[in-house]
């Protein structure tokens, strides 16, 4: 069958990762898909500075590979603009696009979704919320018959494990700060994370999705853990608790009757017996709350080059799949799988 042709921008710790994981498990990849996956191209700002990857496939201009002949565009550059413009390009061209844009979702995607419906191509995202947790998929789909009352966790690595840091030491916020940089926990610039904007964008998109409104981050009440010093770990520790920086998301009633969305980040004393309050280190968490189907909790790595990954390759082996079976080229067997050993073999 004819290849599905990706078009990838941004080659970083994640999008190498992409391609390590596309190359290693191209044989297991097309039996699932039904047709093989193949790179079309590689957009990255310097091209000299990628000797590990293929120079054919390298270019400068993600514009290009936008109007090149490539089924699916994965985005892992960030940012809002110029990348919106690219993906409403693709998606009205009607090429699936694959994104880890957390920024670009809490803004746009509204904008977004509608490119994707007016053309029938795919748009997912698992990859911008908590990596490689399974989280996005099951608020839009197998929780999508059910009423989600609240979404509550821990969305941002890095200030989890500064705040862990800080409950376990009783060291000052700057100084665990400095340590996580050193320890390369914290970027470089760790505004957005210790400033809340990161789980804030996160906390819009799954607002938007567990409620099926627009939510933006603009919308979302903000409050980072630059102010959490050691005497307020120590107070929540005095009283069995501890501090997490939490994203909320809920539907909230009010004596009328009305319905609304709330969504805030800030950060909370939770008593040490409540499941998050363990979440320790760079872990994410996240708490479900829907009527009938009552309390789920997704857990795992939210960051990371392979747990992101996984997450992005997910989402292309499902649209790929969308793709093939929507009759763009003949499905293989995708049961070329692993041969079953019997019980007590060796
Ligand atoms: N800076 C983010 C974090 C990376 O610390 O969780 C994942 O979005």
């Amino acid at each position: 069958p004819r290849p599905i042709r990706i078009a990838l921008l941004g080659c970083g710790t994640v999008g190498g990762e992409v391609v390590r994981l596309l190359t290693e498990q191209a044989g297991e990849l097309a039996a699932r898909v039904g047709a093989p996956l193949e790179l079309a191209g590689i957009a990255v700002r310097r091209p000299d500075k990628h000797p590990e990857l293929p120079p054919q496939l390298l270019t400068p201009d993600p514009a290009k590979l936008i109007e090149s002949d490539a089924d699916v565009v994965v985005e892992l550059i960030g940012g809002i603009e110029p990348v919106r413009d690219w993906l409403l390009a693709a998606l009205h061209k009607g090429k699936s696009v694959v994104t880890a844009n957390k920024a670009l979702l809490a803004e746009c995607s509204g904008e977004l979704s509608e490119a994707a419906d007016s053309s029938g191509a795919d748009l997912y995202f698992e990859a911008a919320v908590a990596g490689a947790i399974p989280l996005l998929r099951p608020l839009r789909e197998s929780l999508a018959g059910d009423r989600i009352t609240r979404v509550m966790g821990i969305v941002n690595g890095t200030t989890n494990y500064i705040l862990s840091a800080m409950d376990s030491t009783g060291a000052g916020y700057a100084e665990t700060l400095d340590e996580a940089s050193r320890l390369g926990y914290a970027e470089a610039d760790p505004t957005a994370d210790v400033d809340g904007y990161d789980a804030a964008s996160k906390a819009a998109i799954l607002a938007s999705l567990a409620f099926h409104s627009r939510v933006t981050v603009a919308d979302v009440h903000r409050e980072g853990i630059a102010g959490v010093s050691s005497s307020d770990i120590l107070a929540a520790q005095k009283i069995g608790r501890v501090v997490k920086l939490l994203a909320i998301c809920e539907r909230v009633t009010a004596e009328e009757g009305a319905e609304s969305v709330s969504a805030r980040v800030h950060p909370v004393m939770i008593p040490r017996a409540h499941q998050l309050a363990g979440v320790g280190g760079a872990f994410n968490a996240v708490y479900v709350e829907a009527d009938a189907a009552g309390e789920l909790m997704f857990y795992g790595q939210g960051a990371g080059g392979a747990p992101t990954a996984s997450a992005v390759l997910g989402d292309l082996v499902t649209v790929a799949r969308n793709r093939v079976l929507a009759g763009r080229g003949p499905r293989e067997s995708a049961h070329a799988a692993l041969p079953i050993r019997p019980m007590g073999q060796t």
